[in-house]
């Protein structure tokens, strides 16, 4: 699979992941910069948050409950769009399109 992260800056990162790592995972692993993940994929943090580009709605599970009371404290208001990076996990072959947020904190 394969992630390309618009970052708040404008500029595109675009890094190849494993399959079954989450978009969250990629981005710590790769250096990206703007996604947090500080609880480590376990829901209890929100700095992880992403906006999910339209064309990619229907490709992952629906957001939970835990993952939308988590969304309405993230740092950057939550759009129709947002998601939890943590919980994006990416199949083989999968390319998906992020934008990270401007604050995580
Ligand atoms: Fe903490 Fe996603 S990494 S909620």
């Amino acid at each position: 699979p394969k992630v390309f992260y618009t970052l708040p800056d404008g500029t595109e990162r675009v890094v190849a992941a494993e399959p079954g790592d989450s978009v969250m995972r990629t981005a710590i692993r790769n250096g990206v910069t703007g996604i947090l993940g500080q609880c480590g994929g376990e829901l209890s943090c929100a700095t992880c948050h992403v906006f999910v580009d339209e064309r990619h709605a229907g490709e992952f599970p629906p957001v939970s409950e835990d993952e939308d009371d988590m969304l309405d404290v993230a740092a950057t208001d939550r759009e129709d769009t947002s998601r939890l990076s943590c919980r994006l996990v990416l199949a083989a072959g999968q390319e998906v399109h992020v934008t990270v947020p401007e604050a995580q904190l």
